[in-house]
């Protein structure tokens, strides 16, 4: 039973065969994922998905490189993802963060919106799913200031072992993906060698970034039992034990599961 916390199957690499894909995947043991919205289109799509499969979730937010549309809407953007997020199948905001590697929006701009999504995950009481390329120093100046007591994910995390070491402390979750399987992943293998299990969530963030032997092709759920392979291997666990584990990870980190039947009974 895996659950994949980071994927994106509203996007246009699984048009040919979403709906087969995905029904396969669920029978074969994907037994939630969440779907990540990181645009005014990708909202719109990863909506639709949820509303159409029961194990389908969505996180809601602005990718950095997309919050010129933020700006571009000023005054109503923040109201309207509001509004997004009070879908019963939306647990996290996400991803947002900072991306300095394709400088697609001004950096000044990236932070401002950040910070008020940050501010907005606070006032929502939902876990946040970072996503930070190229900036590791602004990214962890921002947490610092604005991330304490959220529950948050550093999604694809890809920076050193010391600043890994800062966000254990923080109480973060790391999200741990394909790369791990990738020969040249020394400081990925570090990170998740020292880290606790219980700190590891699983994830594809697909269609990129497949494991080995898959590398450079599309990338899908099924293929994170090469992911926990890896991770089993690194810490010399049963496959078994990472699986069971990074599943309780999933559930806690997004409030799925029991917990989120109760919430949602709630509402
Ligand atoms: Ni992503």
């Amino acid at each position: 039973m895996i659950f994949d916390t980071h994927a994106h199957y509203d996007d246009e690499q699984f048009d040919g065969d979403r709906d087969e894909l995905l029904e396969r995947l669920h029978r074969e043991g994907i037994v939630n994922l969440v779907n990540v919205g990181y645009s005014k289109a990708s909202i719109a799509s990863t909506h639709a998905l949820a509303d159409r499969y029961d194990f389908i979730y969505e996180a809601l937010g602005f990718h950095p490189d997309e919050t010129w549309e933020m700006e571009q809407e000023e005054e109503t953007i923040l109201p309207w993802l509001r509004e997004q997020l009070t879908r019963p199948k939306a647990v996290a905001v996400g991803e947002i963060g900072l991306d300095y590697y394709w400088d697609k929006t001004p950096r000044e701009v990236q932070r401002k919106w950040f910070r008020r999504q940050l501010e907005l995950a606070r006032e929502l009481n939902l876990p946040v799913v970072i996503h930070s390329r190229e900036a590791a120093q602004d990214t962890m100046d921002i947490l610092r200031e604005m991330g304490q007591g959220l529950t948050l994910d550093m999604h694809c995390y890809s920076y050193s072992l010391e600043m890994a070491k800062d966000y254990l402390n923080m109480g973060y979750y790391l999200g741990v993906g394909g790369v791990i399987t990738f020969k040249n992943a020394r400081k990925s293998k570090e990170v998740v060698e020292y880290m606790p299990l219980e700190r590891i969530l699983l994830e594809t963030d697909c269609p990129y970034l497949a494991p080995a032997p898959f590398r450079g092709k599309r990338n899908d759920s099924g293929k994170i039992p090469l992911v926990i392979d890896a991770i089993a291997q690194i810490k010399g666990l049963e496959r078994e034990q990472v699986e069971e584990v990074c599943l309780e990870n999933a559930r806690r980190f997004y409030g799925i599961g029991h917990s989120a039947d109760v919430r949602r009974e709630n509402l």
